[in-house]
């Protein structure tokens, strides 16, 4: 059994294992400015309750958080509104790709779950709605969380998303049309690709999901992040929806809960013990990072986490 002394030698040893996969997978290209970084980079960082972080290779290098941003989203939302959030969307994987139109519109604008890009921009609609200053709140949420300042919203990222974001302007206007968005789209869509748009690393980002992994409370400062229900309902939505149309598989070989971003990311919540966060740009045709998801599953596998 691998002690945690034994952890920093470990995930040095996984980088090592996973070289010949760093050629499989390719680079987000939809959003253009994303597919200028650099392919073969990777990184991990695990973050335990004890407030350690363990990491090896680029676990400082800043990456584009992409759909991990849903998570910040979606507990800023649940505590906003509480319950009111589930009449609007709902809690059910999607079998689809994460930018997917068409269930969308057999369901009348309720989006399957709040991290399919439907939800999430239903999300930021919440956000938008009752927030005076939504996109300086949803930064300021992360600094608070990870207790650092130095986290922000990449503006070429985020102007590359404006620009190339005919399909989820789509997505908006089409739940607009069944009266499930509130705010202007223009407005909503903002927001959203600004969350998307945030940049961070590895450990910054593993240490500020730590209370997913503790009840709701964040262990650094013991602050109540969300109520120990909607901490348990978060991962409960990321097992079986976070890895989109792979959550199945992820769960079959990971077994827990996670979120992909298409910058490369993946986080991992560990109930009890921590959270991973493994970043490596390449992506599978499910928009997974290929080597990201092979790190977190052997990890998990050589240190015994499943859930099940
Ligand atoms: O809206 C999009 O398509 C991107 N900003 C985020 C998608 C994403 O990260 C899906 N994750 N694997």
């Amino acid at each position: 059994m691998t002690q945690p002394h034994q952890l920093n030698a470990l995930l040095d040893t996984l980088l090592q294992q996973c070289q010949p996969l760093y050629v499989e997978g390719k680079v987000a290209d939809y959003i253009p400015v994303l597919s200028q970084v650099e392919p073969e980079q990777v990184g991990i960082a695990v973050a335990t309750l004890d407030g350690t972080v363990y990491s090896a290779g680029a676990a400082t290098q800043a990456f584009s958080l992409q759909s991990v941003s849903k998570i910040f989203a979606l507990v800023m939302a649940m505590n906003r509104i509480g319950d009111e959030l589930w009449q609007r969307v709902n809690m059910e994987p999607s079998g689809q790709p994460f930018n997917s139109i068409v269930q969308l519109e057999w369901e009348k604008g309720i989006p399957r779950n709040p991290v399919i890009n439907a939800g999430a921009i239903l999300v930021s609609d919440v956000l938008v709605s009752h927030y005076s200053a939504s996109k300086s709140a949803f930064l300021t949420f992360i600094r608070r969380l990870c207790g650092e300042e130095a986290i922000y919203a990449d503006p070429q990222v985020y102007l590359s998303e404006l620009e190339h974001g005919n399909r989820n302007a789509a997505l908006a206007y089409l739940m607009k049309s069944f009266g499930n968005i509130d705010a202007e789209v223009p407005q909503v869509l903002e927001q959203y690709f600004h969350q998307c748009a945030t940049a961070i690393n590895c450990e910054q980002l593993a240490r500020s999901l730590l209370f997913l992994a503790n009840r709701g409370v964040q262990p650094h400062n013991n602050e109540q992040i969300c109520s120990r229900r909607d901490a348990h309902r978060v991962n409960a939505i990321l097992s079986t929806s976070g890895m989109y149309d792979q959550s199945g598989e992820f769960a079959f070989k990971v077994g827990l809960p996670a979120k992909s971003g298409v910058g490369g990311a993946i986080i991992a919540i560990v109930p009890q013990f921590g959270v991973i966060t493994a970043w490596s740009p390449p992506l599978n045709r499910f928009g997974n990072s290929v080597v990201a998801m092979q790190l977190i599953s052997l990890l998990a596998d050589e240190l015994g986490l499943s859930l099940f």
